[in-house]
């Protein structure tokens, strides 16, 4: 049975991935942050899956060390999906602050930390992938019309990080992805989005199956409809 740790997967993207993995038969270690309110989560019909839930607060960098004391074996797809927009951050004046500071814990720094507390369970299973949940929005070529400065700036380091893991977890034989999901009507993405969590999933699950024994994907900035996004 594949084994999956998905960050932030009682809402959103997090919980469509854990219910389309559930549903392929996946073990899946879900890490969120009040397991008690995770109701919907809860409620996935497991079949022939498995579900664990775990506390996991992605601003806490002692967290992902926590984690990995609980979540024991190999971990075929490590997926750091959970993710911040903060609005104190979005406009030009009084951006820089502690919501920024939030901001990067959450979106750049956790994910990093996740994947050193986890790097030698995913090198000893059989898929062997990190998935980097990051967002068109951290691209700086695409950026043309300016602001969100904390959520850019934290996606687009996390994509810089997400690069340097490929490189250095190569030879360990694990492909590093990093994400762009599509904007997707999520309580992040609101109502107006183009994608629902369904197509949105099964399009990164789709990308995440060509990845399995794939390095030429390894450290690729990919949009789900499986295009390359420039840095
Ligand atoms: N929706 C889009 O259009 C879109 C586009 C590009 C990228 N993304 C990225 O996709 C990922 C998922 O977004 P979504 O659209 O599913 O958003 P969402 O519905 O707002 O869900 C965000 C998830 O992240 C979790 N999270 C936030 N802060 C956390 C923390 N400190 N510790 C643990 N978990 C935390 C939330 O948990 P709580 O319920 O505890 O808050 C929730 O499970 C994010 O990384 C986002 O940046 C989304």
């Amino acid at each position: 049975m594949h084994h999956a740790l998905i960050t932030g997967a009682n809402r959103g993207l997090g919980l469509e991935h854990a219910r389309q993995l559930l549903d392929r038969g996946w073990h899946i270690s879900a890490a969120v942050r009040d397991p008690d309110a995770a109701t919907e989560l809860r409620a996935l019909p497991v079949g022939t899956g498995k579900l664990d839930i775990h506390a996991y607060d992605a601003a806490d960098p002692e967290s992902a060390e926590a984690l990995a004391k609980v979540v024991t074996g190999p971990v075929d797809l490590l997926f750091a999906n959970a993710g911040m927009m903060a609005p104190e951050t979005r406009k030009f004046g009084r951006a820089a602050g502690a919501a920024m500071v939030e901001e990067f814990k959450v979106n750049t720094i956790a994910p990093l930390a996740l994947v050193e507390a986890f790097v030698d369970q995913v090198a000893q299973s059989e898929m062997k992938v990190i998935a980097l949940q990051s967002s068109r929005m951290g691209s700086i070529r695409e950026n043309g019309s300016g602001a969100a400065y904390g959520y850019r700036g934290s996606k687009a380091a996390l994509n810089a990080i997400g690069k340097s893991l490929s490189v250095d977890l190569k030879d360990r034989g694990i492909v590093v992805l990093i994400l762009h999901p599509g904007w997707v009507k999520t309580d992040m993405g609101g109502p107006n989005g183009q994608l629902t969590v369904q197509e949105s999933v099964s399009g990164q699950l789709d990308l995440i199956a060509r990845a399995y024994g794939n390095p030429v994907m390894s450290g690729r900035f990919y949009h789900v409809s499986g295009q390359d996004l420039p840095w």
